[in-house]
């Protein structure tokens, strides 16, 4: 009997690792024979821990699932979800990135190269350099960290940077709020990361890569030292990757918990043991970049979609999505709803079917009033605009910013002037107070949202003119976004900022 048994950490937190254990004692005590495989999380967080038993009819799905319900998992009387992958939540996803996430054992290669793996990396070195970039470009994909600037330019910039010297660094350093996709993917498959990086490093001719990982991830730092120990004892890693004449070896960096870090010139630093500052740009970290050197900075989730790109054609991939954001979005649904949890589809879905269809609307059964996309510096989304499509530019046109695609509701108990001054208060802590519209316009910040919330009510203009000032001055996306929440709530909610209370009155 096999039973698989998430050791996600979203899943662990909710008592997997127990499950698990209690599952290996009573089968144990029972003569049940039982083969447990911790897989990673198929991304449905309401119903952790997940366990699924395999059946005649697939992988029959149970959850959540807690030690008192494991005798009765194992007599086959425990009421189950069925098919895991016909769960509605799972079913209406169309899975590329996260395809093997939650189904493989996230450390065994060979389960790994059963479901597809290593057959991107295949066909890559078989491929011309310039074949490879060109693959990614006409696949259309874009930096899923929060820009989406197109991968290909980017790759293309390195590859034809003249140096003795180039680095693939990946930006692991997930610190927005209500995201957790890059933190999925290393924990549940973790060597579609070490894949991804070796095509971007044999596109580009680097031969060395590093993983930014933010040190609140100790799981999925364990899984990721782990996952590039074995590939490099199978020679997926190392000076002949899988006997081929690229070289290709990575290691696993970690951070120290400053937000800013994951902005990419802050990391940079922070990778070569300085304090993790801002840089200016120029130059790009594509020409000069870690120790100087061209660099590719990429998210997670950009370099883990490379192998499905290179394994099914860039024409597959390219084929889903809305107009300019081609192929998936890897969307994170977090905050105040029913089902939440990793939600993959193609580009193009409305903000209003994720929140009200498939997260089922609010936990607190609520009405919903803001969800605030792409993380702390993403714009308040009102329901007025839930006609949006998940899309970059379809996003930009309404004031929004799909940023890492992560996804917080909150129904219509939320303050949103408390929202806005939250936002102030984040930036003004989390600055790395290299510009002054940042470092001291945060700081100002809050204490305009002060006076508007005391009834102040010149400060609301002051507040605008602050964010223009942080919008078009700061040096980086922390000073240069928080902008984005401040102003929305104060836009889309003019009745909790107390001045417009008063002046409708
Ligand atoms: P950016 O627009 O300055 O740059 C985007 C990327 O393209 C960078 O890697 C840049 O080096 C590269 N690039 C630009 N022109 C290039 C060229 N000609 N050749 C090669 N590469 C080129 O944006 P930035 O400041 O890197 O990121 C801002 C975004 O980060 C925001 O949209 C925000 O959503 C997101 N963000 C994500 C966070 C997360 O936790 N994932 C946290 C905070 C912000
Ligand atoms: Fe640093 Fe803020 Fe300026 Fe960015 S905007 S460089 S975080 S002070």
């Amino acid at each position: 009997m096999k039973i698989w048994v998430p050791m996600d950490s979203a899943a662990k937190a909710v008592g997997a690792d127990e499950v698990a254990r209690s599952i290996a004692e009573t089968a144990a005590s029972r003569g049940i024979d039982v083969q447990i495989i911790r897989n990673g999380s198929r991304g449905m967080i309401w119903l952790e821990p997940l366990v699924e038993v395999e059946t005649d009819q697939g992988r029959v799905g149970f959850g959540p699932v807690s030690v008192e319900d494991v005798p009765a998992l194992l007599a086959g009387t425990l009421s189950g979800l069925g098919p895991v992958e016909q769960i509605p939540f799972f079913a209406r996803q169309t899975r590329l990135t996260f395809a093997r996430c939650g189904v493989i054992d996230p450390l065994d290669l060979d389960d790994y190269q059963a479901h597809g793996g290593l057959a991107g990396l295949r066909r890559a070195i078989a491929m011309p350099r310039e074949d490879i970039v060109t693959e990614v470009t006409d696949s259309g994909l874009r930096g899923r960290g929060g820009a989406g600037f197109p991968t290909g330019i980017k790759w293309k910039t390195v590859m034809q940077a003249e140096a003795d010297q180039k680095y693939i660094v990946c930006n692991a350093d997930e610190g927005d709020s209500g995201t957790f996709a890059d933190r999925m993917i290393m924990e549940g498959d973790p060597f579609t990361l070490i894949e991804g990086m070796a095509i971007a490093g044999i596109g580009v001719g680097a031969t060395k890569g590093y993983v930014y990982l933010r040190s609140e991830y100790p799981d999925a730092i364990r899984v990721m030292n782990a996952a590039v120990a074995i590939t490099r004892d199978r020679g997926v890693l190392g000076p002949r990757v899988l006997g081929s004449d690229h070289a290709f070896d990575m290691e696993i960096r970690m951070g120290a918990g400053a937000y800013v870090c994951g902005e990419e010139t802050s990391l940079l630093n922070s990778l070569e043991g300085k304090r993790g500052v801002v840089r200016a740009k120029p130059p790009l970290p594509a020409l000069e970049g870690f120790l100087g050197k061209p660099t590719v900075v990429n998210n997670v989730i950009s370099l883990a979609t490379v192998p499905v790109i290179f394994e099914k054609g860039a024409a597959h991939y390219a084929d889903f999505g809305v107009n300019r954001s081609r192929g998936t979005a890897t969307l994170q649904i977090a905050g105040n709803v029913k089902q939440g949890g990793l939600f993959e589809c193609a580009f193009g879905i409305t903000l209003g079917e994720v929140v009200n269809d498939i997260a089922g609307g609010t936990a607190s059964g609520r009405p919903v009033k803001a969800v605030q996309v792409g993380g702390p510096l993403g714009a308040y989304m009102p329901v007025q605009k839930f006609d949006t499509p998940m899309g970059y530019e379809e996003f930009d046109q309404k004031g929004g910013l799909i940023g890492h695609a992560g996804m917080v509701v909150f129904d219509d108990s939320a303050d949103m002037l408390q929202m806005a001054r939250f936002a102030m208060e984040f930036c003004a802590v989390e600055s790395c107070g290299k510009c002054t519209p940042c470092r001291i316009g945060a700081v100002r910040g809050v204490e305009t949202i002060d006076r508007i919330a005391a009834g102040d009510a010149a400060a609301t203009e002051l507040l605008t003119d602050l964010c223009e000032t942080m919008k078009d001055g700061s040096l980086c996306a922390l000073g240069g976004f928080t902008p984005f929440p401040v102003m929305s709530a104060l836009q889309g909610f003019p009745d909790d900022f107390a001045t417009q209370k008063e002046a409708a009155e």
